[in-house]
């Protein structure tokens, strides 16, 4: 019999331990291998011990690992700078999780409401949203199992469906306290369900005719999973305020919220902090990261190789029994079936393949954006016959 785990008991994990990676495949301590289609949940950007990033990183850890905020912080500025070029905002706050960034944003959202006389302000969230598992995260999260337990859960969050703009505005026109509109692009947890072009347009032309911050929770489907820098800018448009971490520091923890004009003056010299936020080798693992993606031009990989996983899905699934809907863009997909299959994230590691379930019925893949085409076929091959037989069997 095992020793009891010191480990408290919060995930329910597989029953082997990865030993080291490179490029899409893992290896476990038994020695088997893995292709990962998966990245860590969206973070191994690069994927595994690459060969531009690695000896970056070294050097960093070598010359400075962390120091705190109380002095001038020149790699914060360049990454500050970097994220702000290609997201079209103007400045970065940094910390270290996805659920810190969305947590920065709600503060940020209060505030704003409060500089404006709004003493109670409140947030427009969405059913099925994921945004952490901080209290106030959890609370914005559209998931009754996130939440249970918990209670009392923070006040001042209004819950709409996604992609009904009549809901919104149903919602602005019976409160005046509302300051902010807080959603995923395309919602990861909640089962890989993409915000449409046109209801992200609505949003932005409402929240510019209310004067609410518009913020786009980029934790997941940001940092070029898409083919674009940011989902959001598949619709033409441009957030207040934009949370984001997981893919932008290859595994590094790195968060940031980025704010345009209207959001980056709200918070001030004692409102916000954290020890490890934009500490040196976060910020290098940052700045490396986006190096390497232009150098090696991955939102294109994204957008083909997630292009040839998709229509291949599509192609295999067409009209089949079981299979509800194949959606997402680039290199977020997911594959909803007519029934829990949480069973096959078991399988697919036994046959080799790393991979998610969400929302229980919705197979989620989120490979690293390096993942080439013949790595993408070897995800066919193994994935399609294992949903097949899946569906047959139940
Ligand atoms: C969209 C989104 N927001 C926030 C989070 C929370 O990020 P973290 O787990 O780094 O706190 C996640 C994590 O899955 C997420 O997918």
């Amino acid at each position: 019999m095992s020793a009891p785990s010191h480990v408290m008991n919060t995930y329910g994990r597989l029953p082997f331990a990865l030993s080291h990676g490179r490029g899409c495949r893992v290896w476990d301590t038994e020695g088997r291998e893995y292709l990962d289609a998966l990245a860590g949940i969206a973070v191994n950007t690069l994927g595994h011990g690459h060969p531009k990033l690695v000896p970056a990183l070294q050097e960093q850890v070598a010359r400075l690992i962390h120091c705190s905020n109380y002095y001038q912080m020149p790699l914060q500025e360049q990454l500050a700078a970097k994220l702000c070029e290609l997201s079209g905002l103007s400045a970065a706050f940094f910390c270290s999780t996805g659920l810190e960034a969305n947590e920065g944003a709600i503060k940020i959202a209060r505030k704003y409401g409060h500089d404006r006389g709004i003493e109670r302000p409140e947030i427009i969230v969405y059913e099925k949203a994921f945004h952490g598992r901080s209290i106030a995260t959890l609370s914005a999260t559209g998931n009754p199992k996130v939440q249970k337990g918990f209670e009392p859960l923070v006040e001042g969050f209004i819950r709409v469906p996604l992609n009904d703009i009549a809901a919104v505005r149903d919602v602005a026109r019976s409160n005046p306290n509302v300051v902010a509109v807080f959603l995923e692009v395309i919602q990861g947890e909640g089962g890989i369900n993409p915000a449409r072009g046109d209801y992200l347009r609505d949003l932005r032309a409402l929240c510019d005719e209310r004067n609410w911050l518009l913020m786009l929770d980029e934790v997941q489907c940001g940092m070029g999973r898409t083919g674009k820098w940011f989902a959001h800018q598949w619709a033409g448009i441009v957030p207040d305020v934009m949370p984001m971490a997981k893919g932008l520091g290859s595994g590094v923890p790195v968060g940031a919220i980025v704010v345009g004009p209207k959001a980056r003056d709200v918070l001030g010299p004692g409102n916000h902090g954290t020890t490890f936020g934009g500490n040196p080798l976060a910020m290098r693992a940052g700045i490396e990261t986006l190096r390497i993606m232009v150098e090696d031009r991955l939102l294109d990989n994204a957008a083909a190789v997630g292009e040839r996983i998709k229509s291949g899905l599509q192609r295999e699934f067409a009209g089949h029994k079981g299979v509800i809907e194949i959606r997402g863009q680039g290199l977020m997909l997911g594959i909803e079936l007519d029934r829990p299959c949480g069973d096959l994230v078991g399988r697919a590691a036994k046959a080799g393949l790393l991979i998610s379930v969400t929302a229980e019925s919705v197979v989620r893949l989120l490979p690293p954006l390096i993942m080439s085409a013949q790595e993408a076929d070897e995800v066919l091959r193994i994935l399609v016959p294992l949903i097949g037989e899946f569906i047959a069997a139940a």
